[in-house]
Parts: structure tokens; sequence; C-alpha cells
């Protein structure tokens, strides 16, 4: 009932031959058989670009992050209205290397996700904990309560248009991926608690797994009845490597 998504996360990685590459690689490779959506996140400075070589086919493009205000004097920032003006469909917001290397807060966090839906765009909100955090015992209370920050500026409605995205900090680029069990629970988690306020929202709602998903471990990670795709950093990079976590998505009832 919901269509699994495969995002990729480029991070800071690229050029633009390399990018060129990575998606003539991609493009190759995607099927619209496999019934679910795609969307690449390259650093800003390329989306034009990369938009401009897929326009016309599947894959989606977004931003890795926006400026919470809207367009004015803030050196430096790009607004959500912009983002929209040049195509973008998808933007993440409060993933776990703004929140740590920005001091990205639950508040602003808010804000930016927001301002991604007012320029009518998708948000996809990441969530996750600390290994600190983890062992003791905080996962549910953390991404609960980076989850209620948005559901109190935005309601429980603005999750029809949303996205969210469990990425526990341990397993981001570390090659330690959270079990499927562990991905299963935290998915849950946000799920019942969006449920409270409104089901029908939970229910449609696709929650993203992120945090070390390989071609290896993604028909796995994807197996579970809350995991409804992933959100892939390093393995976005390599062609071969998205192509079978893509197929692994597609093969979900
Ligand atoms: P890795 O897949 O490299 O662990 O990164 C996950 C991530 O942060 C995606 O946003």
């Amino acid at each position: 009932m919901r269509r699994p998504m495969v995002a990729g996360n480029w991070k800071m990685h690229g050029t633009r031959a390399s990018n060129k590459l990575l998606v003539d690689e991609l493009q190759q490779r995607m099927t619209d058989d496999w019934g679910i959506d795609v969307v690449v996140f390259p650093p800003y400075v390329y989306l034009t670009e990369v938009m401009r070589q897929v326009e016309g086919d599947s894959i989606a493009v977004g931003a890795q992050n926006v400026c919470a205000e809207g367009p004015g004097a803030f050196t430096g920032e790009v607004a959500a209205a912009m983002l929209a003006d040049i195509g973008c469909t998808h933007v993440l917001v409060g993933h776990s290397e703004r929140r740590r290397l920005y001091g990205e807060d639950d508040a602003l966090v808010a804000r930016k996700f927001a301002a991604v839906l007012a320029a009518r765009m998708t948000p996809i909100l990441c969530v996750g904990e600390t290994l600190d955090e983890r062992d003791a015992n905080q996962t549910d209370a953390v991404v609960s309560r980076q989850l209620d920050a948005v559901l109190r500026m935005s309601g429980v409605k603005s999750l029809a248009k949303a996205i969210v995205a469990y990425e526990p900090v341990w397993a981001i680029g570390t090659g330690r991926n959270a079990t499927p069990a562990q991905a299963q629970t935290v998915h849950a988690v946000l799920r019942s608690r969006i449920a409270a306020q409104d089901a029908n929202i939970a229910g449609l709602l696709r929650i993203l797994y992120g945090g070390s998903v390989k071609a290896a471990n993604a028909a796995e990670l994807f197996a579970n009845p809350d995991v409804d795709g992933g959100l892939i950093g390093g393995a976005s990079l390599s062609a071969d490597e998205f192509e079978r976590i893509c197929a692994a998505a597609a093969v979900q009832p």
C-alpha cells in the first residue's frame, strides 16, 4: 500500500564529471517496473545540472538542506522557494550531520520542515539517536522528541505530504547498520506515535531507514513491515550498489 522509496544522499561528494557518469549509469539501470520512487540529493551547486540530465525520466532530484527563512538578507543560504523554482521536489531536513556539525536543533529543523512544505515540496525529516543515547535506552525518547517538534509546529496532517527517515547516528557511514529488528522497532514507535494523532496518516506515511544500507543488507532491512525503503549515503555513489538496493526495495509486497 505504501510505495517504496530509495533516496540517494550524495552528501558533499562528486564533480560535474563524476555526477554525469553516475547518473548515466543509473539511467541505464533504472526501470519503472520496480514500482518505487527514486530520488537523488546532489550538492546544491550540481542540482540544476543533474535535473537537466534526468529530465523526462523517473528519477527525482532533491536538496540536502534549506534555509528556514524566506528569501532575503541571509548570505550563503538557499531559500525553499528557490529550490522549488529550479524544480526540486524533495528536501532533507534534520540530517544528523546538520544537527551535529552545524548545531541544528529540533526547533530549527521544525522551521525548515515548515518552509519546505510552504514551498510545496516534500520534506524528508531525518531522526535518529546517538550510540550513547541508545546505550542509555533513550532511543524512543530521542526520536519521539525530534518528531514531536515537527508535529507541534506543522501538525499531524503535514505528514501527509512528508516522509520520515530513521537514521541512527551510530550507523551512518560506519558500516554498522541497525539490525532489521532494531530498525523495525523504531519505525513502529514512530508510526504508532503518529497513529495516536491520526491513524490514517500514520498508515500512509513512508518511513525510510538510513545508515550503512548496502546491496548486501537492503533486502532484509526492507522486508520489515514498517520499513518503506532507504536513505542511502555511501552506497548511493555506486550505480551498481544503488541499483541493487532499488531492486531490493522493488520486491516488497
Ligand atoms: P551511509 O549510507 O553512508 O551510512 O549514510 C547514511 C546517510 O546519512 C544517508 O542520509
